[in-house]
């Protein structure tokens, strides 16, 4: 009789470790499985070739707004002009680009302090002491490469991987 009521724990104990381990591999897996196919879905195209030196446009890339800028020649010497190590963020408006396409410049729209949108995008926004974008929020002013110049802000407005996929066409993600 102690014989049996032991076979019986032991299967028991079995089942309950079987079904513990289904419990807990099912729900990594649905939740794994869509969030590549999420991502893979949520690359942004963007045709740059109506923006003109001096323009910018918004775009969403992931929910989020990203600014895609043409500097005008002028824009790209005060970028060129700065001692990189005198930078919060030291990147140069080289590192920021692609080859071939170094006046374009692709970043999103977050400040990197609290995340407000910075001003200088559309038409007629502020942008800044340094020209290129103002955060209204609590102050940060980046320059024309999109670097942290003053304020708060702790890091440049961040460069999304992207590519050209032709002269004109721009695929972000
Ligand atoms: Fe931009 Fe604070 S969120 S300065």
């Amino acid at each position: 009789d102690g014989i049996r009521r032991r076979d019986f724990l032991d299967i028991a104990a079995v089942s309950a470790a079987g079904i513990g381990g289904l419990a807990v591999v099912y729900p990594l897996v649905s939740q794994m499985a869509p969030s590549k196919d999420v991502l893979a879905a949520s690359s942004t195209e963007v045709d740059v070739s109506a923006i003109e030196p001096g323009q910018a446009i918004k775009a969403v890339f992931r929910k989020q707004p990203l600014f895609v800028r043409r500097l005008t020649p002028t824009e790209v010497q005060e970028a060129n002009d700065v001692d990189v190590s005198s930078l919060r963020d030291p990147q140069t408006l080289e590192e920021r680009t692609k080859e071939g396409h170094g006046d374009m410049l692709i970043t999103m729209g977050v400040c990197t302090h609290l995340g407000c949108v910075p001003l200088g995008a559309a038409e007629g926004e502020v942008k800044g002491e340094f020209g290129g974008y103002f955060c209204p929020c609590h102050g940060s002013h980046y320059d024309t490469a999109g670097r942290i110049r003053k304020g708060p802000a702790p890091k440049n407005l961040e460069v999304p991987e992207y590519e050209f996929t032709s002269d004109t066409v721009v695929r972000v993600g």
